[in-house]
């Protein structure tokens, strides 16, 4: 028993290959770790390891680490993924994981990029929810069974990882087009009975960066982590904006 104790201290840990392109300000560059394997391991989970153990200028987001905060999404392998709820063993080829900023955005450091061109969409497509009554009013109701309910509760979920904007090609190619997130929303408050400004929405996505951009080839809905369908509410804005031009809504 003893014996079969010290063979297993001197047997060597299973270990990964750790690729992380890093920014400084000038220059990207790649930085290869090994990393200790473990079972159930995320991929933040290894980032993290990096930052505590190897390097701790690394720079990275994240907050909840259960998926629902939205901020820890970076490029793993190539493809945009929320890295907390992404298992390491799923991703994995041939030992290594590459690991580099999100696509489409501009890079703060590292792994930490600039948000704000997301977040400044969402107000474009007029993502804000235009009130029209007062506090001292009562909550305007909501039929539950409505198909409008429906429609705008079909991407209420969203968490704004931003995976969807940097799975985009049409973001890639247009720095002006809205995305997928700021459309969907859009879409949401379009479909909510309680907003009150629909022509204003209309009017925001029917722009030179709106929604007829969308090829609806669907990268969005397929990388999506928490599986909602912005290609789908994309396709209804379009519908929308030509029902209102041919004067229908
Ligand atoms: S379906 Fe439209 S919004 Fe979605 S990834 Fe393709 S071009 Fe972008
Ligand atoms: S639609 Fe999905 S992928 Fe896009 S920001 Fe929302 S949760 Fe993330
Ligand atoms: S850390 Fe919050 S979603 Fe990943």
């Amino acid at each position: 028993m003893m014996r079969a104790a010290k063979d297993q201290k001197t047997m060597t840990a299973p270990s990964l290959t750790v690729r992380i392109q890093r920014s400084p300000a000038t220059s990207a560059q790649t930085d290869t770790f090994d990393v200790p394997a473990h079972d159930h391991q995320t991929v933040l989970d290894v980032v993290s390891w990096v930052q505590q153990n190897a390097d701790p200028t690394l720079t990275y987001r994240f907050a909840c680490r259960v998926g629902m905060c939205g901020s820890c999404a970076m490029m793993v392998n190539g493809v945009p993924r929320w890295t907390c709820r992404t298992n390491v063993n799923k991703v994995v080829e041939n030992g290594t994981i590459d690991i580099a900023p999100l696509r489409n955005f501009p890079v703060i450091k590292d792994l930490a990029v600039d948000m704000d061109p997301f977040f400044d969409k969402w107000t474009a497509a007029e993502g804000q929810h235009h009130g029209s009554r007062t506090r001292d009013e009562d909550i305007a109701p909501v039929d539950p069974d409505s198909p409008d309910r429906a429609q705008a509760d079909a991407g209420i979920e969203c968490i704004n990882c931003s995976v969807c904007y940097a799975a985009c090609d049409t973001v890639a190619g247009n720095a002006d087009y809205l995305g997928p997130a700021a459309l969907q929303r859009a879409w949401t408050l379009l479909n909510d009975a309680r907003d009150s400004d629909r022509n204003g929405v209309l009017d925001a996505v029917s722009g030179s960066g709106g929604c007829h951009n969308c090829h609806s080839m669907g990268s969005c809905t397929a990388y999506c982590p928490v599986g909602l369908d912005p290609m789908s509410a994309i396709a209804g804005l379009k519908r929308a904006t030509m029902r209102r031009a041919w004067g229908k809504s």
